[in-house]
């Protein structure tokens, strides 16, 4: 009996040895795939955590909301003693919305998801932004699911990492009106100084993707977002008010604008009076078929000024770079810059909107006009296209200073008759096939649109090689 029983016991001590042991093994597996990485950022940080150290599950069930919000309420402290920074290792961390802070880097790890909660109880409601008075969608606003405001040196990366927003919830009470906020994003930066978002897959957001408003000096790099191209409002990347703005090697595939460049709508935002300005996008692949590759608008009211593109592939989109906006908006858009942009079935290559609705309410200015001068674009290829161009002045407000040389269109088999529809503009081109309309007339002269030497402030930041090692806790 004894003998018996004694055996049992030595039996479970040993079989929970073994699992005792296992576990430990595949905790030390999980250290090794963390134990050391580099990763390129604006500022390195003194102080490195793990979500699990702050009570993450990462099973694609438990909530971490907690342990998000724990986790940066304690690293916040070390703000003023070379920062901290968070990292989210593989597996499955559902979340609701939550807060990031200043001096910090989220890292999420390439084999981590972030599933975004479909309850709205898990996104906090926010005023509507001063420059647009009301939401989007809605009144107020959920806040995204990953926040920022007043920060100062704040990155997003990670080695490719995916932050999936689970949308079709949101996508499906926006249809049905069910919604009296504005849907949240997946990651708004506010009022911020520095910040660095990149390396990441974005999949799925309820609406907008990346939506840095009030900020200055934003890389955004390495991002793959994608969404269902039949959803709606799922904008890759809206810098919105922003000032010094680098966008590189980004793909993009969605239902709206792959990038839209914003700055506050009709009465409120001329009254916030905040630009984008000195702006730089490159090496972009956008695949938007009902939407722009680049939208300069609608909501542009504060203004956008020194924009500059180039390297652009745009693949089964709507248009190319897109100006949008209508009276009401004022504001401008202007000292706009684009060059070498490869096109491959298009509705519009050049498509400029001056009767853009849309108002916030019905107390809008019928006298703001927008003023859109220095328009260049070069160094265009595009087939498979149905109309060149349509380009849409205000009547009494033309859209002025419009330069578009070398460019190459090949139509698809059955192009619209009118390839060159413009109202309202004035400016020139050069070596435009097919050949452009009376309001654009050729140039005299050789002529290349203008396209600045000169770097902008934001191209001069060089990124530091961060190395994580994890603690010395294990192994
Ligand atoms: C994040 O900060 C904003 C503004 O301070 C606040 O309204 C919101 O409730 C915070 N969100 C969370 C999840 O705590
Ligand atoms: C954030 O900054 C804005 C603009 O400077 C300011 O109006 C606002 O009060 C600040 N908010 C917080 C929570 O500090
Ligand atoms: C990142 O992940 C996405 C989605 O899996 C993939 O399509 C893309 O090629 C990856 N990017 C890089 C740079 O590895
Ligand atoms: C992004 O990933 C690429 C390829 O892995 C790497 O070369 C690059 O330095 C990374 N950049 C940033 C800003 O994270
Ligand atoms: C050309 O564009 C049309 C739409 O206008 C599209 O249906 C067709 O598939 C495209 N052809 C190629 C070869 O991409
Ligand atoms: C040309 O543009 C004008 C103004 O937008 C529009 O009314 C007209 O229908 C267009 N013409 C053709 C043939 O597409």
């Amino acid at each position: 009996m004894g003998f018996h029983l004694s055996t049992k016991s030595h039996v479970l001590g040993v079989v929970s040895g073994i699992l005792v042991l296992l576990s430990l093994v595949a905790e030390c597996r999980a250290e090794r795939i963390l134990k050391s990485f580099d990763y390129p950022a604006i500022n390195c940080r003194k102080h490195s955590a793990l979500l699990t150290e702050f009570g993450g599950i990462g099973d694609g069930k438990s909530s971490n909301t907690k342990a998000f919000k724990t986790a940066i309420d304690h690293l916040k402290q070390f703000a003023t003693d070379g920062g901290a920074e968070l990292i989210v290792p593989p597996g499955k961390w559902l979340t609701g919305s939550f807060n990031l802070t200043s001096r910090f880097t989220l890292y999420i790890h390439k084999d981590a998801v972030i599933l975004g909660s479909q309850e709205e109880s898990d996104y906090p409601h926010i005023p509507p932004l001063p420059s647009y008075g009301k939401g989007r969608d809605g009144a107020g606003r959920f806040s995204s699911l990953i926040f920022g405001t007043n920060l100062t040196d704040v990155v997003i990366t990670g080695g490719n990492g995916t932050i999936n927003g689970q949308g079709r919830v949101w996508w499906d009470k926006f249809k049905q009106k069910k919604l009296v906020d504005t849907r949240p994003y997946l990651i708004e930066i506010l009022f911020s100084n520095q910040v660095q978002i990149s390396n990441l897959t974005l999949i799925d957001s309820p609406s907008w993707n990346v939506h840095p408003v009030y900020c200055s000096n934003v890389i955004i790099q390495g991002m793959t977002i994608l969404a269902p191209v039949d959803v709606p409002n799922t904008d890759g990347i809206n810098p919105d008010s922003c000032a010094n703005v680098k966008i590189e090697d980004c793909y993009i595939v969605s239902g709206d604008d792959c990038i839209a460049v914003k700055s506050g709508w009709d009465q409120y935002g001329i009254k916030y009076g905040v630009p984008t300005r000195d702006m730089v996008i490159r090496r972009l692949t956008c695949i938007s078929p009902d939407s722009a590759v680049i939208a300069l608008g609608s909501e542009m009211s504060g203004g956008i000024k020194n924009v500059r593109a180039e390297d652009i592939t745009a693949i089964n989109s709507q248009s190319g770079v897109r100006i949008k906006t209508g009276v009401g908006r004022g504001g401008y858009v202007k000292d706009i810059y684009v060059r070498k942009m490869t096109m491959k079935t298009m509705k519009y290559v050049f498509w400029m909107t001056g009767d853009y609705g849309s108002h916030p309410d019905d107390k809008w200015d019928r006298k703001a006009i927008p003023k859109i001068e220095n328009i260049n674009y070069r160094e265009v290829v595009a087939e498979n296209v149905t109309y060149s161009a349509r380009l849409d002045g205000i009547s009494g407000d033309k859209f002025t200073g419009i330069c578009i040389s070398d460019v190459t269109i090949r139509l698809t088999q059955k192009p619209k008759e009118l390839q060159w529809n413009c109202t309202n503009v004035e400016g020139v081109t050069s070596q435009v096939t097919p050949q452009s309309c009376d309001l654009l007339p050729p140039s005299k002269g050789p002529l290349q649109c203008t396209f600045p030497e000169n770097q902008l402030p934001i191209e001069g930041v060089k990124l530091k090689t961060c190395s994580y090692t994890a603690s010395k806790k294990m192994m």
